[in-house]
């Protein structure tokens, strides 16, 4: 028995080595972690249990037969994050250079089924070149397999990705397909194809940076959602997000203790908002009023500034906030703010995360640029997803709400529950300069003085619409509240929330506008 103990040892020992010492030197000398420091920095401390470390692959072609390492470039296993249970990979780019061969496809399927059946997230850490060259058309139908499961995962349970190195070809679909991409500055890159076929395809010169990298897609194509500035910071980001997460689309998140001595008046917003409806000002520090310690865990933070997403707890409770920020253009809902906004509520409402939406929206941004790339479709989008939504939804109008943002921005129209307005709301079809041009066009034209008679009938508007109560008479608007008593009014809403059931009809699925 010593002899078969000492052999599993050696075996065990073997496999922690990956693609030798040579390689993991060279990992090292990249700047980049191996799989397996990555997943220890990543878990709860001694938490991670392996399987399928044996695995090989099976290929005898290319010479294959000869270079082959137990765990065939991807390390599986089962972990926790914040004392919960996760499944994870991680690719091993000493081995192969982390490509995807048919047997490391199967070690990441099987953990996926797993996780589905236990309804716990997915961690997925990418550093790998692709699809497995040698083995032709079996790394490709790996590829499917995972997309497949990808899909089917979708909204059971989280799946998180985390790009630690190249993810370029078919196999960037992987992660496109899970809830939330992270990557590090410098080393890790997306994209379809790489800089050398971008070349011979449309003659332009880009950097694997340019083209695909951290910055790229956390700010110019929305495609990744969080950047970090080295692989350590990136992997802690990823327990901070899980923490407001629940382990599948039947839990809840789990409420921290909140001291409710706590929740006292914020008598700073009531000066927060200024009173000319044309100055700006940051939304982010209503939300740092708001949210317990001030901590908000943002999402896509560079990416259509225009609308901020993110979570936080608010007395204790995990919650998707979706805010409006005037500081950039204005607030104004563009495509990409209506499609960064989307993806986050469908994701909230997916997973049982209440949303509180803080609203101040001039309006859809008009111009022939929005218009020909399709705002009309992008932001149905955003007005879809609140309306399937059938979480908790507490709405706070701080300023503008204007126009089909209106109805858009979470409204009691499309369901929502509490819907708050602070006094100095502008609830209209439109601003009051736009609106009086139209409707008292002939008036003010025959007028001795022009300018006086729009001043005239901008005040009568202003007078008239730029208020809550209209709405609020109309029970459109639940309550008119001081901006000091929002925290208040936001916990004592989620809690009477708490029960809240609601259903959408039957059916397949839904046709998103996309
Ligand atoms: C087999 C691969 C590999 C691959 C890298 N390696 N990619 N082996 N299949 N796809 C091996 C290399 O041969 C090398 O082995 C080791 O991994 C490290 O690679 P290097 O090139 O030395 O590393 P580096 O200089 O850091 O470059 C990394 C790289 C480059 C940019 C990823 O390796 C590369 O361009 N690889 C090919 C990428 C690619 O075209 N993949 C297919 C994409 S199409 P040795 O033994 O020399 O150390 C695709 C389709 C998926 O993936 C479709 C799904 C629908």
């Amino acid at each position: 028995m010593l002899d078969k103990i000492t052999q599993l040892e050696e075996k065990r020992a073997l496999a922690l080595l990956g693609g030798g010492e040579d390689k993991v030197k060279q990992q090292h000398d990249k700047g980049k972690l191996t799989a397996r420091e990555r997943i220890d920095l990543l878990v709860d401390e001694g938490s991670f249990r392996e399987i399928d470390s044996y695995v090989r692959h099976r290929v005898k072609d290319f010479g294959l037969d000869k270079q082959s390492f137990p765990g065939d470039g991807v390390i599986t296993g089962f972990a926790r994050i914040n004392g919960k249970e996760i499944a994870i990979f991680s690719q091993d780019f000493t081995v192969f250079g982390g490509s995807l061969s048919e047997t490391n496809a199967n070690k990441i399927c099987k953990i996926m089924d797993a996780a589905m059946k236990l309804g716990i997230p997915v961690v997925g850490i990418n550093d790998s070149g692709g699809a497995r060259i040698q083995e032709g058309v079996l790394s490709l139908g790996g590829y499917a397999d995972i997309f497949l499961r990808n899909t089917l995962a979708s909204g059971v349970i989280p799946q998180i990705s985390v790009i630690l190195g190249p993810c370029a070809g078919g196999a960037v679909y992987s992660p496109a397909i899970t809830d939330f991409i992270f990557m590090v500055k410098n080393s890790s890159y997306m994209f379809v194809t790489g800089p050398s076929v971008v070349k011979t395809v449309t003659h332009e010169d880009v950097t694997f940076e340019e083209l695909g990298g951290a910055e790229t897609h956390t700010t110019k194509s929305g495609v990744a959602h969080v950047i970090g500035e080295n692989e350590i910071s990136t992997l802690l980001s990823v327990r901070k997000m899980m923490s407001f997460l629940p382990q599948n689309n039947r839990d809840t998140a789990e409420d921290n203790d909140f001291d409710a001595s706590k929740l006292t008046l914020i008598p700073k917003l009531d000066s927060l908002i200024p009173d000319n409806s044309n100055k700006p000002y940051d939304m982010k520090e209503v939300i740092s009023c708001i949210v317990d310690d001030s901590q908000f865990f943002e999402i896509q933070n560079n990416y259509a500034e225009n609308i901020i997403v993110g979570f936080a707890r608010v007395g204790g409770m995990s919650v998707g906030i979706v805010a409006n920020q005037p500081a950039v253009l204005a607030g104004v809902l563009d495509i990409n703010a209506s499609t960064k906004a989307a993806r986050f509520v469908r994701f909230c409402d997916a997973f049982n995360i209440p949303l509180l939406v803080l609203e101040d929206v001039p309006g859809f941004l008009p111009g022939t640029e929005q218009e020909w790339n399709g705002i009309i479709r992008h932001g149905a989008k955003l007005l879809y997803a609140f309306c399937e939504a059938t979480v908790p939804k507490v709405t706070v109008i701080t300023r503008k709400a204007y126009g089909g943002a209106y109805d858009v921005m979470s409204s009691k129209h499309i369901r929502g529950d509490f819907n708050f307005a602070f006094p100095g709301a502008e609830i209209a079809v439109m601003g009051p300069k736009g609106a009086v041009e139209i409707i008292f066009k002939k008036e003010i034209a025959a007028a001795a003085d022009r300018e006086a008679e729009t001043t005239k009938k901008t005040d009568e508007y202003i007078e008239k619409f730029a208020n809550p109560y209209i709405a609020a008479e109309h029970g459109f608007i639940d309550d008119v509240i001081k901006p000091s008593e929002t925290k208040m009014r936001v916990v004592e809403a989620l809690n009477i929330l708490k029960t809240k059931v609601d259903k959408n009809p039957r059916k397949k699925h839904g046709n998103i506008p996309l």
